[in-house]
């Protein structure tokens, strides 16, 4: 067991650079004193200095522009080359970055855009040297950038305290109440920041008793974990549940058409605010999976939502409504249930009809964070409602953190999708409510239980402030700064793990789009062909002797493919020009059925399996290499989750092979041992 917390992306040493200059930080602001706070313990740790005046000739200024109005600092070239950065004014949370005469200056909208600015320029040491460099602009493409905790309070019997956490226990919550020491808290405050997130929401959307009392009694506790996040430019919000009225209040009833209950949510959410000024909103998961709803009382989401926001909307806080809303009570035996159409059936109606202030959540495909999914029809749907797309850092389905899975290619294939065609926009421009994602960190010394998941946490960040980053580039960001001692051949090594580790997954679990296939109900790890396939939970693969897959057609199917707007409700019902990758997803086909590829579906299915675990047999090889070239305590723990991976991978390809080849009886092309 390792116990040394490791320092994730922000080790001392990748603060070297800047640490050796001289260093200015102007403005008086919260945000701005956790700047120089840290400015100081770089300069202090790595021989430069922390300067308290221009005229003492820094290398470095960081200033906010609001502060260098009419101001001499605003003369000082490189600063005036910052300032210069075109007509608009720089957001909140932008920043300008120019080099004049060997000075580098920032000049930021706002106190967070001052630590966006800080670390832009650890993460970017190039700034810090050589010739001028014109002003480059920098500002988020999404304002929410936000993480989900689902920690609950107490330990819960089934979930544990983190549910779907596979790195330990919560950072927030011991013992049923927020932790008397919250350092470790500040620490990950720090890293998030470093990586652009700027929301987290700190309990389960599940919400227990205990974390009801979040909202009322344990509010001052509340306000710690506030205070904490605060100096780092996040803000805090709260997962409630929508019948708290009954359980904390006292009433008789949740209906959200009651004036005694919006009074309830009145009165409560003005003593949050007087607690936490700057609290964020409620996350709400209502009607979905057990928990409370709306739908008790005969009303809709939108008057579920709506309550919620007008309780918000003085104190400019937000509601994160979450479209995870389906019949997990299905019978298996009803073929016109499709759990893929729910939450566009709820939803879509009532487009137009919520609040300012609500933000219609929606996991990015129409199922379950599966590995390989369409993108979720709601985004197309929803053009009058704000919208946030919300991914799973945590690999629920990915692996639980003990496979390697570096998932910012996938978030990313997402985020630039286009729903609308080609001359449409992203999902990423109709997310006008931000990026969402589940977090994967725990009080595990790595953070993330598998130390190479921490990229996903990172890389989740910097996707969320910039969508168009490639993954690529930010692995080679994320490696850079957590390993800056490794040599250039340990880096390369490193990234070719990593790199195609998605699809490697991909390739051994269930195959061509159609999900699940996972053991059991509750732990979701490893395979399980048919463990769901006669449950109440709605996903299906309907594999016979002859053929596999959803038919979601609207001609012969559920009709869900007819969701989409064109092209894509066309594209995805015809057999031809159906992605091979989501083929299963929308089909069902024999098992003969020639993919794009050229491949058999059925011979795709062995190909893919026989290939991961060559993968997974290299990866292991791959890693073993990089002993003495990484820190020890990493080294050892991902060489001992690397051959749990590989024995993984073994156990997916010899189920499903088996599975296919029982049912079919089509043998592998290629003679391979199959069971
Ligand atoms: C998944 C997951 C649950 C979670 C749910 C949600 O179904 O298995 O643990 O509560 O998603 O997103 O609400």
């Amino acid at each position: 067991t390792v116990t040394t917390e490791h320092a994730a992306w922000l080790p001392a040493e990748a603060l070297a650079p800047i640490g050796a200059l001289r260093v200015l930080v102007l403005g008086s602001e919260l945000r701005a004193d956790t700047v120089r706070a840290d400015a100081l313990a770089a300069t202090t740790r790595w021989g430069g200095q922390l300067l308290d005046d221009l005229a003492l000739g820094a290398d470095v200024v960081l200033a906010l522009a609001a502060d260098l109005a009419g101001g001499t600092e605003a003369h000082h070239p490189a600063v005036a080359a910052a300032l210069a950065t075109g007509r608009d004014p720089l957001g909140p949370e932008g920043f300008a970055v120019a080099r004049v005469d060997g000075v580098t200056a920032v000049v930021a909208g706002g106190g967070s855009g001052l630590l966006y600015g800080w670390f832009h320029l650890v993460r970017t040491p190039t700034a810090l040297r050589g010739s001028n460099a014109p002003a480059e602009r920098h500002e988020p493409a999404h304002a929410l950038r936000m993480l989900d905790h689902w920690d609950n309070v107490s330990v819960h019997p089934v979930m544990g305290q983190v549910e779907r956490g596979y790195a330990g226990a919560s950072l927030f919550f011991c013992d049923g109440k927020v932790r008397g020491d919250l350092s470790r808290v500040a620490r990950y405050a720090r890293l998030l920041a470093a990586a652009g997130v700027n929301r987290v929401s700190i309990n389960n959307v599940n919400v227990g008793p205990d974390a009801a009392r979040l909202l009322t009694a344990d509010l001052d506790d509340v306000r710690r974990l506030a205070d904490v996040f605060r100096p780092w430019g996040i803000r805090l919000h709260l997962s409630v549940t929508f019948a708290a009225p009954i359980s904390l209040g006292g009433l008789p009833t949740a209906d959200p058409l009651m004036p005694e209950v919006a009074q309830w949510w009145a009165t409560a959410t003005a003593a949050v605010y007087a607690a936490i000024s700057d609290f964020g909103g409620y996350v709400v998961k209502a009607d979905s999976e057990g928990q409370p709803g709306p739908f008790a009382y005969g009303r809709n989401h939108a008057d579920g939502a709506n309550l919620l926001a007008r309780a918000l909307a003085p104190f400019g806080g937000i509601v994160h409504w979450r479209a995870f809303v389906y019949n997990h009570r299905q019978d298996w035996r009803d073929r016109s249930t499709d759990r893929a159409r729910a939450a566009f059936d709820h939803f879509a109606p009532l487009n137009g009809q919520f609040d300012e202030n609500v933000v219609l959540q929606v996991k990015y495909g129409p199922i379950d964070f599966q590995p390989r999914e369409p993108v979720s029809p709601v985004i197309a749907a929803m053009s009058a409602t704000r919208l946030a797309v919300e991914f799973q850092v945590t690999q629920e389905y990915t692996g639980q953190q003990r496979h390697v899975c570096y998932l910012a290619p996938l978030w990313s294939e997402v985020l630039g999708f286009r729903p609308w065609g080609q001359t449409g926009s992203t999902v990423s421009e109709a997310a006008d409510g931000g990026v969402v994602a589940v977090s994967n960190v725990g009080d595990d010394a790595f953070w993330t239980g598998h130390p190479l998941a921490q990229a996903n946490l990172y890389a989740f960040g910097r996707l969320a402030w910039a969508p168009s980053s490639s993954p690529t580039a930010l692995l080679d960001e994320w490696i850079g700064l957590t390993l800056p001692q490794a040599s250039a051949g340990v880096r390369r090594a490193l990234h070719s793990l990593m790199d195609g580790s998605w699809r490697t997954y991909e390739s051994y679990t269930a195959p061509l789009g159609v999900g699940f296939m996972v053991s059991s109900t509750r732990h979701h790890y490893g395979p399980g062909v048919d463990s769901y396939e006669y449950t109440p939970w709605g996903t299906y693969h309907f594999a016979d002797r002859d053929g596999v897959g959803v038919d979601r057609t609207r001609a012969t199917g559920t009709g869900f493919a007819g969701q989409y707007p064109q092209p894509w409700r066309d594209v995805y019902e015809s057999l031809e020009t159906c992605p091979d990758e989501l083929v299963l997803f929308f089909h069902h086909v024999p098992y003969g059925h020639v993919l794009n590829s050229g491949s058999t579906v059925i011979q795709h299915i062995y190909d893919t399996h026989f290939a991961g675990v060559e993968r997974t047999d290299e990866m292991l090889r791959e890693w073993a290499e990089l002993e003495g070239g990484v820190p020890g305590d990493l080294f050892a723990r991902v060489a001992e989750l690397l051959v749990e991976q590989d024995r993984s991978a073994r156990e997916w390809r010899d189920q499903i092979n088996t599975y296919f080849f029982r049912k079919s009886g089509v043998p592998d092309a290629q003679g391979r041992r199959i069971f």
